[in-house]
């Protein structure tokens, strides 16, 4: 298919901006609805910067009915439907605001793909909130969803919205569920970015916390491998939902002494309660995304930091 016009929500964020940059660099169109609640115009700075006429940024909310409109006018070919609540504890404090957002505002996003006839639509689910903790690691998609939060309970249902939107009006899409990314743009005032959070403190000389003993793992996946399953996916695996991460679980101890070595930093963590709910392992298997998208990750976990590192020494 020949995409010459993507719309990214959710594109003033982490993953969003740095989407944006690769698809101008790809030679698309890009048009960003954003309503900057956590994303900033700093993260798209490069792109308004250096393609006046190939981009263009809307403050909107993705709950807005003026969304199917704006859809209707632009005519994108693809929808990369990022834009959400991203806090999974936020979710349990309010859930109402997380159905609102990640829930009704992608139903809005559907309503207007279909309206306007956008061919796809790529949506960012999330692997470490549909499965819960009793999956079997690495994860596969066929493991039965079982969401530990209001966060993955909206996360998980788009899923079935896409679905049916699909087999009924011909929406194509493919849901990439992602491990946990990090990289540059990431906020280290968010509530879940751990590398952010240790990075921050550590490069303050702050102490750094630990929840639980440290041994829980997670998949950590660099920014521009999650992005590069984003540009595959605008082509390939309709209609599935696809796990993008590496397949390795680290535990937060590794990752703690990792960017310890890299910045310079010399103190012991601190070690805190083990947080309620949070689940103890986690990595995706990715043989889906090898498959339907011809996509695995590049980037090591010892290069992505360091690139992160430095951003964030420079920012
Ligand atoms: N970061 C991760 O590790 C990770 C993992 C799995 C899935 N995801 C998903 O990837 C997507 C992007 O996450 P991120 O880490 O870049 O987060 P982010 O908070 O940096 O980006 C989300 C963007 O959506 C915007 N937004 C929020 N509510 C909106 C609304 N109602 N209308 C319009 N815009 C709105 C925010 O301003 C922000 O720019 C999210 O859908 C998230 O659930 C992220």
């Amino acid at each position: 298919m020949g995409i010459s016009r993507v719309l990214v929500t959710g594109g003033a964020g982490f993953i969003g901006s740095n989407l944006v940059d690769r698809l101008l660099a790809e030679g698309v169109d890009v048009d960003v609805v954003d309503n900057l609640v956590t994303g900033s115009l700093s993260n798209l700075s490069s792109a308004r910067a250096q393609n006046t006429a190939r981009f263009s940024f809307h403050k909107l909310d993705v709950c807005d009915v003026a969304l199917e409109e704006f859809v209707g006018k632009k005519r994108p070919d693809v929808i990369m439907h990022l834009a959400a609540q991203i806090d999974v504890r936020s979710s349990k404090v309010d859930p109402y605001y997380d159905a609102k957002v990640n829930l009704l505002g992608s139903i809005r996003v559907l309503e207007a793909a279909r309206k306007a006839g956008v061919t796809k639509v790529v949506y960012a689910a999330s692997g470490g909130a549909l499965y819960g903790d009793l999956a079997e690691v690495p994860t596969t998609e066929d493991c039965e969803f079982a969401p530990i939060s209001p966060y993955g309970i909206s996360k998980a249902t788009v899923l079935q919205y896409l679905k049916l939107y699909r087999d009924l009006y011909d929406v194509e899409y493919t849901a990439l569920a992602m491990a946990n990314v990090y990289g540059p743009r990431q906020d280290p005032n968010g509530e879940s970015a751990v590398i952010s959070i240790f990075g921050s403190a550590m490069m303050k000389g702050d102490d750094v916390q630990i929840y639980g003993d440290g041994k829980q793992t997670r998949d950590f996946l660099y920014v521009d491998d999650a992005v590069d399953a984003f540009i595959k996916a605008m082509d390939l695996g309709g209609g599935l939902t696809i796990n993008v991460g590496t397949s390795q679980e680290t535990t937060v101890m590794e990752l703690f002494d990792e960017m310890a070595m890299q910045i310079g930093y010399t103190k012991k963590p601190h070690f805190a309660p083990a947080r309620a709910g949070e689940i103890l392992r986690s990595a995706l298997d990715i043989r889906r995304a090898r498959d339907h998208l011809g996509w695995e990750p590049w980037t090591s976990l010892r290069n992505g930091l360091s690139s992160t590192i430095e951003w964030m020494r420079d920012s």
